[in-house]
């Protein structure tokens, strides 16, 4: 194709596409259709997370085994949504099935610490190169935290967060998350755009905006607002609007700004952190920032935090200075899973397997791309990867908002339909492999994404829409 398929005169024929696979999506699931008529009735809005409906409805699961999950209507799917990144150990992995199982004979809450708590402390520790660790229940809670505590430590209540960048739903970080263009503001100085309704203007006052991958647009943010920034807040790979990895240098140069300026740098590495590797983006860049925030992954499939930093910086919490608290902190349950992911999963034999997988998947759509002469390109790390419907790569939210997001939409219902589940959000989102996964489980869905390609190009050369 010469141009970008996105311009082309007969493009509404994708629009044509999605309508048959939202068809053929409704077809197949009658049961989730009559549970979210039941489910409406006292769950509101029918589901128990906003981000778990998606067009043309949620899909209601029975059960998951190894890389697969089955919805209630019978329907088999490769799992590659992974729980939105936590399913890395996928679906009841021997090894946490059996701590978890010894742990709940022996109880799953006291609201005090137990031995494994040491063991997963030391483990990060090792990992991420920062000595001192506490555990909370959700990524949110992971980046309250690590704000919370920026702010105890200097006394200034700014912090500075990238463009596009996604930190879970507490207000300090509800501020230009998936703003739309037309919100933005000018590049150099963009507009704070509130992340959902609720979130107060005073503290949306208190958000300095920067675009990804530019030092220069921190040294200004900081230069104008001398002695009053915190901290600065990233994913150190955007990972909530495809996937944007950072360019040479640039975390090792926002680190230093920052600590010029008196601030700490705080990495969300919530999605990140075992995903691209042992020791997430902090080990592969080797910047390791004052603090890191973990979710998803850590506990295999079980709801856990940690966050880490600098004896500098967790000394606040030694000492009281700030009161890092929370009922189910650390709680017996979550680090046993905590423990048997981290010592019996996340291992070398893991990744090797991981990596070999993703090598496989990503050179099989390569091809697939290059067949049909697509400007679209794959981005991968790790065990994580999407596709990118555009030739010039994304380098921060703002080239993101220029992808069409039909394309990823129809790429989400065809895998869906193919049997491969993803993350419902097209575009946004990423997949993810577990060490449970197979060369058939990405195989099926290198097959579903030619069927993609093969029905897209035929679209654009005007030819009539597939039926359901
Ligand atoms: C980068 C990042 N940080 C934080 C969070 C919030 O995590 P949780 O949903 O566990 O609160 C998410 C969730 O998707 C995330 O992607």
């Amino acid at each position: 194709m010469s141009s970008s398929v996105l311009e082309s005169p007969v493009s509404d024929e994708v629009d044509q596409l999605i309508a048959a696979e939202q068809r053929a999506f409704l077809k197949r699931q009658p049961r989730s259709t009559e549970l979210i008529a039941a489910a409406r009735e006292h769950l509101a809005g029918g589901a128990t997370s906003n981000w778990q409906i998606a067009d043309p409805q949620a899909v209601w699961m029975s059960h998951g085994a190894g890389s697969k999950v089955y919805d209630v209507d019978g329907n088999e799917y490769v799992d590659m949504h992974g729980g939105y990144g936590a399913s890395i150990a996928g679906h009841a992995h021997p090894a946490i099935v059996a701590a978890v199982s010894d742990q709940v004979r022996r109880g799953t809450h006291f609201a005090q610490p137990t031995e494994d708590a040491i063991w997963n402390a030391g483990e990060l520790a090792r990992r991420f190169g920062l000595p001192l660790w506490r555990f909370a229940n959700s990524g949110t809670e992971a980046t309250m935290d690590a704000v919370h505590l920026a702010r105890a430590l200097t006394g200034r209540d700014l912090i500075i967060k990238v463009e596009g960048c996604y930190h879970g739903h507490h207000d300090s970080v509800q501020v230009s998350v998936l703003p739309e263009a037309d919100e933005i503001g000018p590049r150099d100085h963009p507009t704070g755009v509130p992340g959902n309704s609720g979130i107060p203007a005073a503290i949306r006052d208190l958000v300095v905006v920067v675009p990804f991958n530019d030092p220069e647009a921190v040294a200004r943010a900081l230069a104008e607002h001398r002695d009053q920034v915190a901290a600065m807040i990233t994913e150190p790979v955007m990972m909530n609007a495809g996937i944007i990895k950072p360019d040479d240098g640039y975390l090792a140069a926002i680190r230093d700004l920052l600590h010029q300026a008196g601030a700490y740098l705080i990495f969300d590495e919530v999605k990140t952190g075992f995903t691209t590797g042992p020791g997430g983006v902090t080990v592969l860049t080797g910047v390791v920032p004052d603090m890191v925030c973990l979710a998803k992954a850590l506990g295999g499939g079980i709801s856990v935090a940690a966050i880490g930093g600098t004896t500098e910086v967790m000394s606040a919490i030694g000492d009281g200075r700030y009161e890092q608290v929370g009922t189910f902190n650390g709680n017996p349950l979550a680090m046993a899973a905590t423990r048997a992911t981290l010592s019996e999963v996340l291992t070398g034999d893991g990744y090797r397997h991981l990596d070999e997988l993703g090598a496989r998947l990503r050179s099989a759509l390569d091809g697939v791309i290059a067949t049909h002469g697509f400007e679209w390109h794959v981005v991968t790390i790790g065990a994580k990867g999407c596709v990118t419907f555009r030739a010039d790569p994304v380098r921060e939210f703002r080239d993101f908002l220029q992808i069409d997001a039909r394309y990823g939409n129809l790429h989400w219902l065809m895998q869906h339909n193919g049997g491969v589940f993803l993350p419902p959000w097209g575009k946004v989102e990423q997949w993810l492999l577990s060490v449970q996964h197979g060369r058939d489980d990405v195989d099926r869905f290198v097959s579903n994404f030619a069927r993609l390609a093969a029905a897209t190009a035929h679209a654009t050369t005007g030819a009539a829409a597939v039926g359901d």
